[in-house]
């Protein structure tokens, strides 16, 4: 008989449900959260509210789109962290009343390992042990993947997230939240012309706090010049920004690969969906003989899919938990 997983994830701003049947994706419907453009980034007390009116509706959509009846569900996957605690609460509760009402296993999935094991949502899979760079807006890691659910972390930003570094420089130029696929987009049209900072930042680590500076002061050194100098430049302004950050995560991956003797290589979370990381990826991949990993889009930014696969392998191995967990801010993605 076929397996299937309710996948929910709730953890900032996009209300998400998915339907999974033995490890294959039927449904996948998020709700993004338009509001917080008017308030430049996520009010977390904003985003609490929306998934309470999201979470419904956007259950029943995948529900309807997967083509299955609510009683052939088998087990429910949900994040427990890390995460807004108001938005991760919304996602968790719904979770348990469904499995309570329905009779089925509640599963709870780390959001940073679910990123990870997107992956795992459509072949080619990577095998294991494999090494992943997850950037999102939250989180930037270098982890070694060593089964679905036993990774270790090896390196990670020790101030901003590269997410964060793209969002802050958005905010700059006077681009909507989340300004990552604006820079994306104007990056396309621009020239990486201007040279910003590469942090000297020891072992795997990260640091993005030091480019924020030198690119506010960059600006305001320009502007005093040329009051139009950010409408003049802004896509080159974009496509030197976007080359430093992809220069700064690729060249720490690398240096992971090179340590580790690791060439089995994947990229997750929302920046992998950042085309200058993609292609420069391939592109190093290509001269370093890596196996290289790269989700579709769909699979980048945060999605109840993943948390679904994530949940699906636990549920072979039989870990469910209690009715009485509790969502949790911070959660390791090396904890087991
Ligand atoms: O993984 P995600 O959806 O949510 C978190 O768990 O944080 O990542 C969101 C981040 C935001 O900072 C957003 O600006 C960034 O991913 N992002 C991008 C692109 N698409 C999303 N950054 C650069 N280029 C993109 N195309
Ligand atoms: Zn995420």
């Amino acid at each position: 008989m076929a397996t299937y997983i309710l996948g929910i994830e709730s953890s900032c701003d996009d209300t998400s449900a998915a339907i999974l049947c033995d490890g294959k994706i039927l449904s996948n419907v998020t709700a993004n959260q338009e509001i917080h453009k008017l308030y430049g980034g996520v009010v977390p007390e904003v985003a609490s509210r929306a998934h309470q009116e999201n979470i419904v509706p956007v259950v029943d959509a995948a529900i309807k789109k997967a083509g299955i009846k609510m009683e052939q569900i088998n087990a429910v996957a949900v994040t427990r962290g890390p995460g807004l605690l108001g938005s991760l609460i919304v996602g968790l509760s719904y979770a348990k009343a469904f499995a309570l009402s329905l009779d089925i296993p509640l599963i709870e999935v780390n959001h940073m390992q679910a990123h990870i094991l997107a992956h795992f949502a459509e072949a080619p899979y990577p095998t294991f042990p494999f090494i992943c760079l997850t950037v999102s807006g939250g989180h930037t890691q270098i982890v070694l993947v060593k089964d679905y659910h036993d990774m270790e972390l090896l390196g990670e930003t020790l101030d901003d997230a590269a997410g964060e570094a793209f969002d802050k420089t958005g905010k700059l130029l006077g681009l909507d939240y989340p300004a990552g696929p604006l820079i994306d987009k104007l990056a396309r049209t621009g020239e990486a012309k201007f040279d910003f900072p590469e942090p000297q930042v020891q072992g795997l680590n990260f640091s993005f706090s030091g480019l924020k500076t030198a690119i506010l002061y960059f600006l305001q050194k320009n502007l005093k010049e040329n009051p139009n100098f950010i409408e003049e430049n802004k896509a080159d302004i974009c496509a030197s920004v976007q080359d430093r950050i992809v220069s700064i995560l690729l060249s720490k991956l690398r240096k992971a690969s090179r340590q580790t003797g690791i060439k089995e290589i994947a990229i997750a979370g929302g920046v992998s969906a950042n085309s200058g990381l993609r292609n420069t990826l391939q592109q190093m991949g290509e001269k370093e003989g890596w196996n290289s990993f790269i989700t579709r889009m769909e699979y980048c930014t945060d999605n109840a899919a993943m948390i679904a696969v994530a949940g699906f392998h636990k549920y072979l191995k039989g870990e469910f938990a209690e009715q009485d967990i509790t969502p949790t801010a911070r959660y390791a993605v090396g904890t087991k």
